[in-house]
């Protein structure tokens, strides 16, 4: 155990009544080592020659000596292949439908005795050993996927097994979930598990509370992203190549994936990034879309403490005229922190509460927490006892309900992968509603069981349900809070059918968008927090969980007003942009860190509610089309290898490219620029691209440029939208996408299609229809970036 365990374990400890942990952490151990089968003697194999085919719809299966490949290109270009008879479904990742074969693919031998599948997009080719190459239509190879090598149990049991890959020397790695160390991924080891680092965290802290077997490969050749479907515990290695500078001796990048069990299969989608996530999000499930009021500033704090003190916030709020759409209740408010419960002595009228904040435009939202305290009398308890014929809480493998150890005391842990248990536990929210909750924030689901030493979950000999299939906790862990952010979307769903439900979720695994985001977790206060935070939500975006942002401020500690500013102002181009912070740790409330702090924070507050439409609109196309509001710099072109590098700055949709300030005693930053022009918001000064520009950055604001040519939808003076549109370049045209909020309902939004040009020395802008295009204005249109004084040339 080095220092920081230590440290950490004391944590715990001090943190959570000590001795109860202490004998859960034994208990754990006990069970494990009754509850799975020993790990004896294994037996390594591997694929071996080629035998035969048989052509299929997309596809086909080849066979080999010791297993067979099943390659499916579905008719989108999206490759699947598994070996050993793994097949799509069942999955959890999977939205629903198997994407459809492509019926026009054909199978033919390749060159090698080998065989490939030809399709419009892709060839997948399957060496006569077993290696599968991924290659472009011209030929050129994206991912060579070396033969699996698998070991058994000789006396039966799951087997472990590694695949490696190798991908393009001057590829560059994003994704594998929440990272902390991101965007770009260096080179190390991945877990794959989801994980409490116990305490807060840094860039340094790895793996985190949302896993995925998901990973970019993102190259001169192309940009492709792998998904390992399988939930079980694994590592990812990941090396990036090198290039042989002229010798052409190129050492290819390195993907090692190696599970501990569960299924080899493998979805690969290739394109643009706007591609590969449409795609991806087809498979996987379009992102939920927050309610409009959920893309406004949210503010939490665990130990609000009672109902006047929350009043005492939002009057706060009020006073010094800051925009607040939701207040966020921990487990403060509960009854002696038990789930589905208030403390009614600090807070007598909870619905009464909310609805005086919703007079205000305040909406309330509750932490809901997995872990119900395990006591004869507890109303939940006792309610999940009689779901089914052997009640809502996991087991042991001897049948006992299996115990931890969480906020409340001992706890028992509903099995969300049984779907009556998701049914039950929908069902719970009700109490919520009536409460005058508007929204859930799910939270210690990865799930939690402290404990000073070994693995802060469930044993890993747990059973669950798995959907009727069975199965120990070793498959079930990385889905759980997935399972259970299924079952409290479902269940606001059917209660309040006319809203959309708005749920969010600490821990998650591929496909949580359709119910939710998540957001950082306790991200430690400090620059590098800052930096990870960032990492966090572009490293998620590119998963396909869009909606997503840290605690400003950090969670644990007291930042100085100036990293709390800039978290602030990074905050507030997030989609998720919640201030929050732990019991302990130092006020988070934009006027307890003086006047300046005060006035520069009321100005990105002023500016994310200006903005609010831009933000609708975002959230729209994300689940129109899987792009993430916020996206590493490199997505409008992947093949520019200095934007890959790029880590400090994001684009926020097609139009927006914000540069946060990551260090103290900044002002002034480096600002890569992809090709075109662009425009300081503020300042409307212009930039050329692509190179790198020096920009203001005082306190007062972080830059934001705008693209030239763009469409941006804003709030008005009156509330009403308009569109402010930035001049392009002359001799250019430009235009965007613009979905205008059609309320917090089922409704169908329709896309707005804008183009810009210069028509007789005059921006034109047009609304592209069926009927043909359409002048917009003068009227609910400004155009800016007219006259302007240019920044001059980007350099490098
Ligand atoms: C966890 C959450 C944090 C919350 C705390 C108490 O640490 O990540 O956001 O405040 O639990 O519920």
């Amino acid at each position: 155990m080095d220092r920081r365990e230590l440290v950490r374990s004391m944590w715990v400890f001090g943190r959570v009544r000590g001795p109860r942990a202490m004998r859960s952490a034994w208990r754990q151990r006990r069970a494990d080592a009754v509850g799975l089968p020993p790990r004896g003697p294994e037996r390594a194999r591997v694929p071996g020659r080629v035998t035969g085919v048989e052509p299929l719809p997309g596809g086909g299966i080849v066979r080999f000596a010791r297993s067979v490949l099943r390659v499916c290109v579905s008719a989108g270009g999206t490759v699947f292949w598994g070996w050993d008879g793994a097949e799509p479904l069942p999955s959890y990742a999977l939205a629903g439908e198997v994407p459809e074969p492509d019926a026009r693919v054909v199978l033919e031998p390749d060159t090698d005795g080998g065989w490939r599948v030809v399709a419009e997009r892709v060839t997948v080719a399957v060496s006569r050993n077993g290696a599968v190459e991924v290659r472009t239509p011209g030929g050129v190879v994206l991912r060579r996927d070396l033969p699996p090598r698998w070991w058994e149990p000789v006396g039966g049991g799951e087997a472990r097994w590694v695949q490696r890959s190798e991908v393009p020397a001057d590829a560059r790695f994003f994704g594998l979930g929440g990272r902390a160390g991101g965007p770009r991924l260096r080179d190390g080891v991945y877990r794959l598990w989801n994980s409490d680092p116990r305490g807060s965290f840094g860039p340094q802290d790895d793996p985190l509370y949302v896993t995925m077997p998901v990973h970019w490969v993102v190259a001169d050749a192309g940009t492709h992203l792998a998904f390992h479907d399988n939930p079980w515990d694994g590592r990812v290695t990941l090396r990036e190549g090198g290039e042989g500078a002229g010798s052409g001796h190129d050492r290819p990048g390195l993907v090692e994936v190696r599970m501990s069990g569960g299924p080899l299969r493998c979805w690969v989608v290739v394109g643009t990034p706007a591609r590969v996530l449409r795609g991806w999000t087809q498979l996987t499930g379009a992102p939920a879309v927050p309610p409009s009021w959920a893309l406004g500033p949210q503010h939490a704090r665990w130990g609000f403490g009672s109902a006047e003190e929350v009043r005492r916030v939002v009057a706060g709020y009020r006073e010094h005229d800051l925009p607040l759409a939701a207040l966020h209740l921990d487990i403060d408010h509960y009854d002696g922190h038990r789930v589905f419960t208030v403390d009614r002595e600090r807070f007598p009228d909870l619905p009464g509460l909310a609805a005086e904040l919703r007079e205000q435009g305040v909406r309330l939202v509750s932490i809901v927490d997995p872990a119900v305290k395990a006591e004869p009398g507890g109303a939940v308890y006792e309610d999940g006892a009689r779901v089914g014929a052997r009640g809502a809480f996991v087991r042991d493998a001897r049948g006992e309900v299996v115990r931890g150890v969480v906020w409340p005391g001992e706890c028992v842990y509903p099995d969300f992968t049984d779907p009556a248990v998701r049914g039950w536990w929908g069902r719970l929210y009700e109490e919520r509603l009536a409460q005058g909750f508007a929204g859930v924030w799910h939270d210690m689901n990865e799930p939690v069981s402290f404990t000073p030493f070994g693995d802060m979950t469930l044993p890993r000999s747990a059973r669950h349900a798995l959907e009727g299939r069975g199965g120990d906790h070793r498959e079930a862990h990385n889905v759980y809070a997935l399972a259970m952010a299924r079952a409290g979307y479902e269940g606001l769903a059917r209660l309040r059918p006319r809203e959309r439900p708005f749920l969010f979720s600490r821990s998650g695994w591929v496909g949580m968008q359709r119910y939710g985001g998540t957001w950082s977790g306790d991200v430690a206060t400090g620059w590098p927090g800052l930096r990870a935070s960032l990492s966090l939500a572009l490293g998620l975006g590119l998963c396909g969980v869009p909606y997503s942002g840290p605690d400003v401020g950090g969670f644990d500690g007291f930042p100085s007003p100036e990293l709390y500013l800039r978290w602030f102002q990074l905050g507030a181009w997030l989609p998720l942009f919640r201030t929050h912070a732990a019991i302990d740790a130092g006020r988070r409330e934009p006027w307890e860190f003086g006047p300046k702090v005060l006035e520069y924070a009321r100005a990105a507050l002023e500016e994310r509610e200006r903005l609010r439409p831009y933000f609708v609109s975002l959230a729209r196309l994300a689940r129109l089309t899987g792009a993430p509001y916020a996206r590493p710099l490199w997505w409008g072109a992947p093949e520019d290898r200095v934007l890959r590098e790029c880590e400090d700055a994001f684009l926020l949709g097609d139009a927006l490219l914000v540069a946060p300030v990551l260090t103290r005693g900044t002002d002034r930053r480096a600002v890569r620029l992809p090709r075109g022009r662009w425009y300081d918001m503020v300042t409307g000064q212009s930039y050329e691209g692509p190179g790198q520009v020096l920009v203001e950055a005082p306190l007062s604001r972080v830059p934001v440029l705008v693209r030239a040519g763009a469409v941006v939808p804003v709030r008005g003076e009156e509330g009403t939208t308009e569109l402010e549109v930035w001049a392009p370049a002359p001799g250019r045209s430009g235009g965007g996408l613009v979905v205008r909020d059609p309320g917090d309902g089922w409704e169908r939004a329709d896309v707005e299609r804008y183009v810009t040009r210069w028509v007789d020395g005059e921006v034109r802008v047009e609304l592209v229809t069926d009927a043909g295009a359409v002048a917009v204005g003068p009227a609910g249109v400004r155009v800016r970036g007219l006259g302007v004084t240019g920044g001059g040339e980007g350099r490098g």
